[in-house]
């Protein structure tokens, strides 16, 4: 686990599935990520390689939200979140892909990963959370609720 993986609080071990947003919104933000604010932690959500990921919203390296970056190209053809600042650039798994700064050819190894929400698609709506092993998602019919969204909307 990484250090900033550690600061995710995730409120209890087993908090299940939370609808996050609908999956319409990533889309049509894409490649700029949709911040929200779900399980007590921050989280950008962007598609990566066809895959909805949620990201932990702070950048290791100067702790500004990764939600300000856009999705690109990584350097081994995956495409990555990276940081509008100093373009820190994090994959699908939350692991640190590249530091402009070390050069282009460095792959940083074991700095400044974040931590990731298991995430889901059903239905257009996407479904996140930190369980390790998260059961089947609940049934909803009711989608105009959407207490991540709310709780960031209210925020701002
Ligand atoms: S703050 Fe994110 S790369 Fe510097």
């Amino acid at each position: 686990m990484s250090a900033d993986a550690a600061l995710v609080d995730t409120g209890t071990e087993t908090a299940g599935w939370v609808p996050l947003v609908e999956l319409a919104e990533i889309e049509r933000s894409a490649p700029i990520p949709v911040p929200v604010t779900a399980l007590g932690s921050p989280w950008a959500l962007v598609i990566l390689d066809g895959e909805v990921r949620a990201l932990y919203d702070v950048c290791p390296h100067r702790r500004v939200p990764l939600s300000a970056g856009k999705v690109a190209p990584g350097p081994d053809g995956a495409e990555v979140l990276e940081c509008g600042y100093h373009g820190w650039s994090y994959g699908a798994s939350g692991a640190c892909a590249r530091i402009p700064a070390l050069g282009e050819n460095v792959v940083p190894r074991g700095m400044g990963s974040v931590a990731v929400l298991t995430t889901a698609v059903a239905d257009g709506v996407v479904w996140g959370t930190t369980d390790a092993a998260p059961g089947p998602l609940p049934d909803r019919t009711d989608r105009t609720e959407f207490p991540a969204q709310q709780l960031d909307d209210e925020e701002r």
